[in-house]
Formats: structure tokens, sequence, C-alpha cells
């Protein structure tokens, strides 16, 4: 199999290589979508330095190393395939990293591991001073990017936003500021009474499981920045209105109720959390917990990625 693969020259396919001493094996972490064999070939997060590989996907044991490995599967048929490393939750007992629910330390965003030099665990987002919004006291330089999608409306007739990242008031541009590779995950404002440089050079790049917006294209995403139709009427948000093709009883009417957190925008572009009559809306801290407290499933998630019943993350606020 490796043969065929330019990528992986003259190493046969089931051998895995130069695995980090501290490697730790634990149990199929991953979920691989669609279902295929191939080469699972793990890099280190940020250079992208070949670690090892396995093929055996059926039963996919997966050696865990500090350097957080990213994941990247090529079929033989050269299709590059999404692998979905899971959170730590189940399958991580022999290391610190954090469950659902279990805070910030030791999650994905937990970045003092990876810093150039000790800092905190709020370090990459936040700062008491200097701080380059007011909103959120946020210290990672803010993504330029004008965000849109593709099409100008969802089905219901709701109009896509156009969302700067420097200047809009809700969250998901904080978010995006990381999440769409343009800035670098370490380009911090203030840290120990200066400006200390960039603390982790790594940018997402296209592509690449967590890159979401990437370059300001949100073509493919689930709506966000856009009202939600708050007990089950339209509602007004971030300059758009539920369209009127929205089915008004397919919906949770007060997801708050179920784990969800919900945005409000007072009319003059004001976004602050919790639900207000008429001028609620969602943002990706609707689906996610980015301090991972509120989160019960995989990535971080304020619902379950499995299952059907009323803890599934998409039933939390539709009604299908
Ligand atoms: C990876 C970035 C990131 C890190 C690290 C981080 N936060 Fe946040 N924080 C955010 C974002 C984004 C929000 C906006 C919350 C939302 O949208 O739900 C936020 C919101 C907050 C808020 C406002 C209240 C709230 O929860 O919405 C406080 C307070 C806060 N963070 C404190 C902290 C503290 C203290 C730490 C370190 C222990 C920390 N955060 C680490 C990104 C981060
Ligand atoms: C300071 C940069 C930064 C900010 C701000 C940030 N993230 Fe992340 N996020 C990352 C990095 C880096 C990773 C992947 C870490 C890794 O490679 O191990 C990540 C991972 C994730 C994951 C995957 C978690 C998992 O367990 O697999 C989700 C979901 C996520 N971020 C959502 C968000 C949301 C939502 C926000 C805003 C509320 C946000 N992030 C803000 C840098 C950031
Ligand atoms: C409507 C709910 C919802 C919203 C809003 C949302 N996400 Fe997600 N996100 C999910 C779900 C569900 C998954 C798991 C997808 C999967 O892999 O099957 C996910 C996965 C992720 C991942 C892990 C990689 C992946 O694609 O599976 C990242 C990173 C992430 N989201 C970041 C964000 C950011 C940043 C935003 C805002 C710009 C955002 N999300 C908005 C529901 C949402
Ligand atoms: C936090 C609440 C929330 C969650 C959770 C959520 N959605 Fe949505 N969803 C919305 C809102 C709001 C809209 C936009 C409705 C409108 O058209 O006005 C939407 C729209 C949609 C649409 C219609 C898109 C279009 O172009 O018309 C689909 C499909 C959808 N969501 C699927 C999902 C799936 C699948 C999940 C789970 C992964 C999910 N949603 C989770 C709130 C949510």
């Amino acid at each position: 199999m490796a043969a065929h693969d330019p990528d992986l020259p003259g190493v046969a396919a089931t051998k895995r290589v130069q695995w980090p001493l501290l490697a730790i094996p634990v149990q199929p972490i991953i979920s691989i979508k669609p279902p295929f064999r191939g080469i699972l070939k793990l890099t280190k997060t940020g250079n992208n330095e070949l670690v090892g590989f396995c093929v055996d996907v059926d039963s996919v044991r997966v050696l865990w190393e500090e350097a957080k490995p990213t994941l990247e599967v090529k079929s033989m048929r050269r299709i590059t395939v999404t692998v979905v490393l899971a959170a730590a939750a189940f399958f991580y007992p022999l290391t610190a990293s954090a469950a659902p629910g279990d805070g910030i330390a030791g999650s994905k965003h937990d970045f003092t591991d990876d810093a150039s030099q000790d800092v905190g665990l709020c370090t990459f987002c936040h700062t008491p001073h200097q701080a380059s919004s007011t909103k959120l006291l946020w210290n990672h330089e803010l993504t330029t990017n004008t965000f849109s999608w593709d099409v100008p409306s969802t089905t219901a007739g709701t109009t896509f936003p156009t969302v700067q990242g420097d200047t809009y008031q809700g969250p998901s541009v904080k978010c995006l500021s990381c999440h769409d590779g343009s800035v670098a995950i370490g380009d911090v404002n203030w840290f120990n009474g200066g400006d200390p440089g960039i603390l982790w050079n790594r940018k997402f790049s296209e592509g690449e499981i967590y890159a979401v917006g990437y370059g300001g294209d949100m073509g493919g995403n689930h709506p966000l920045a856009v009202p939600y139709p708050y007990n089950n009427v339209a509602n007004t948000y971030n300059g758009s209105t539920t369209g009127d093709g929205i089915q008004l009883g397919e919906w949770q009417a007060d997801p708050v109720s179920l784990g969800i957190r919900m945005f409000n925008d007072d009319g003059s572009g004001n976004i602050a959390a919790g639900p207000v009559a008429g001028q609620t809306g969602i943002e990706c801290s609707s689906c996610h917990d980015v301090h991972n407290k509120a989160s019960v499933g995989l990535y971080l998630l304020r619902g379950t990625l499995t299952g059907n019943d009323s803890n599934y993350i998409c039933l939390k606020c539709h009604v299908k």
C-alpha cells in the first residue's frame, strides 16, 4: 500500500516508524468518515513532521504522544479523508487531557505547553490590560477577514450575514481569529508587561480539521451570527430577520433550558450573552463551549455528537 503512496516512500504500510519514546497506546479514539481502508499518517502539530502511521483502520490503535499529533488519512486512491480525533474524554486515562466539562486545562484550548515561553492558561485569549478589544478583554490578534456565505439566504429565507472579523461584536469572530487560519494561534497582544511577540507560530491551513471559515469563506458551514426563532417567533439579530419560510413549530422555544448558549443584539450591534425576546441569535459558542465547562460531548459540544435522544446537539434547537 505505502509503496504506491508517494508521501510515504519506501516504508511498508504495516510498519510503525519512529514513535516517540513517550508514545502511549490508547483504544480507538478516532472515527473516520466515510469508512475506508487506507493509511493513517500521524504528523506533529505545527511542523507537519511525520511521527508515524498505521494502516489497520478497522481496528485502529492510535499512538498518542505529548506533541499532540494531528492525523491525516490518505487512501490508496489519493483521496484525503477527514479524520476526527475524538475528545480526550473516554480513552485518555494515561494523559492529562480534559474530559468534556472538566474545564479548559488539558483541553484543546490549553496552550500552556505550546507557547514558546511559560504563559498562563488564559493568556492566548484574554488579558486584563492592553486588550485588542474591550469586549471579552480579548488578547488575541483579531482576524481582518470578512466572513460570508456562498448563498444569500437560508432555505427559510433568513439572510446570511456578512461579518467583519475585527469589528463584529459577537464572539464568533474571536473563534475565527484562530480558526480561519489567518492569524497565528499564539499572536497575542500583551503578557507579562509587554508584547511577547508570537507565542506559537501555528496557523491552521486550508482544509485541515480545525480550520473553519478559511480565508473568510463560510460556505458549507452551519449558519451563525443569525437570528434564532426564539419563543417560536421570528427574531432579528445582526441585521437579519428570520425568513418567512421558517416552520416556526419546528424549533425549541428556549434552547437555553437545554444547555445551549444564546446571544442577543440590542439593535445597535451590541451583542451580549442570553436570549432576549425578538432579538436572539446564535454564534459558534451556542454549540461549543470554548472553556470546556458546559460541554458534554466531543469537540467541546454542548450536546452529544452521536445518538437520537434529547442530548443530541442538533435536537437542542431543531425539533425534527
Ligand atoms: C481559546 C481562547 C480562550 C481561552 C484560553 C480562555 N477563554 Fe475565556 N472566553 C473565550 C471566548 C471566545 C469567550 C466568549 C464566550 C462565549 O462566546 O461563550 C470567553 C469568555 C470569557 C468570559 C466572559 C464570561 C463568559 O464565560 O462568557 C470570562 C470571564 C472568561 N472568558 C474567562 C476566562 C479565563 C479566566 C480563562 C483562563 C482560565 C479563559 N477565559 C480562557 C475564549 C477563551
Ligand atoms: C487562540 C486561538 C483559538 C481561539 C481564540 C479559539 N480556538 Fe478553538 N482551537 C484552537 C486550536 C489551536 C485548536 C486545536 C488544538 C490542537 O491542535 O490540539 C482548537 C480546537 C478547537 C475545537 C476542537 C476541540 C476538540 O476537542 O477536538 C473546537 C470545537 C474549537 N476549537 C472551537 C472553538 C470555538 C467555538 C472558539 C470560540 C468560542 C474557539 N475555538 C476559539 C485555537 C483557538
Ligand atoms: C449549530 C452548531 C454549531 C455551530 C454554530 C458551530 N459548530 Fe463547530 N461543530 C459542531 C458540530 C456538531 C461539530 C462536530 C462535527 C463533526 O465532525 O461531525 C463541530 C466541530 C467543530 C470543530 C472540530 C472539527 C470538525 O469540523 O469536526 C471545530 C474546530 C469547530 N467546530 C469550530 C467551530 C467554530 C470556530 C464555529 C464558529 C465559527 C463553530 N464551530 C460553530 C457544531 C457547531
Ligand atoms: C444553537 C441552535 C442550533 C443548533 C444546536 C443547530 N442548529 Fe441548525 N439552525 C439553527 C438556526 C438558527 C438556523 C437558521 C434558521 C433560519 O433559516 O432562520 C439553522 C439552520 C439549519 C439548517 C438549514 C440550512 C439552510 O440552508 O436552510 C440545517 C439543515 C441545520 N440547521 C442543521 C443542523 C444540524 C444537522 C445540527 C446539528 C449538527 C444543527 N442544525 C444544530 C440553529 C441551530
